[in-house]
């Protein structure tokens, strides 16, 4: 029998639905119910072969690359980080510069002004490359907040620098406080004459 013939006998054997004409699966019957013999829908197919691409795409990036966005302890750090920072921020941005009085906060600022601020302001404050601080002379005004604002943000061209970095606010707090409380009004030897506007 040619493979035409064969195919003829076969198609003969084909059973077809009375009222669409469709062809029906073979010798598969149900309680006298028969099946189309249809096509699986082309966009059932090809979502099928998408589910294929996507776990193979998937399994490289999770086992090869380890994407750090479909690993789930990394996703939760990246989650509670975020989370940190927003804290922080929402603190940041409610933080209230006001004179610090507290023995702990002058005991920090006595701190940082000794490790860091007197190499240039001298330690008891009489002022070396950087202006007196004992004195009633102020260039960038007395206010707490004046004081705040140049450790915060450094007078970079004169040679006063930033501190943004390097301390938090409450250390620049700590610190403004600590000379405004225990190095204004003192007097020590030899102090560098006054700088800025006399403030009474
Ligand atoms: C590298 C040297 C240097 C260091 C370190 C330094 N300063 Fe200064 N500071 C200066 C200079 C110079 C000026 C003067 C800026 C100007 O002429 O505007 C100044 C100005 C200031 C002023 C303003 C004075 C005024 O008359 O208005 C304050 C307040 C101050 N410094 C505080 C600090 C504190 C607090 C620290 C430590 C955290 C510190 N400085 C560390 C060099 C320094």
């Amino acid at each position: 029998m040619s493979p035409e013939e064969k195919k003829n006998t076969e198609q003969n054997k084909i059973e077809y639905d009375p009222i669409t004409n469709e062809p029906l699966v073979q010798g598969e019957s149900y309680d006298g119910i028969k099946e189309l013999d249809n096509d699986m829908p082309t966009w059932y197919k090809w979502l099928f072969y998408l589910t294929i691409v996507f776990a193979v795409i998937y399994l490289v990036r999770i086992f090869i690359f380890k994407a750090p966005d479909l690993i789930q302890a990394d996703e939760y750090a990246a989650e509670m980080t975020k989370f940190k920072n927003s804290a922080t921020e929402k603190k940041a941005a409610s933080f209230v510069v006001k004179l610090q009085t507290s023995p702990a906060a002058l005991a920090k600022g006595n701190e940082i002004w000794h490790q860091i601020c007197a190499a240039c302001h001298r330690p008891d404050g009489g002022g070396l490359v950087g202006p007196n601080m004992t004195d009633k002379y102020w260039i960038h005004g007395n206010t707490v907040q004046d004081l705040y604002n140049v450790v915060t943000n450094g007078v970079i061209q004169k040679g006063m620098l930033s501190y943004k970095n390097q301390l938090s606010n409450q250390d620049r707090l700590d610190v403004v406080s600590y000379v405004l409380l225990k190095l204004q009004g003192t007097h020590p030897k030899n102090p560098k004459a006054p700088q800025g506007k006399l403030y009474k």
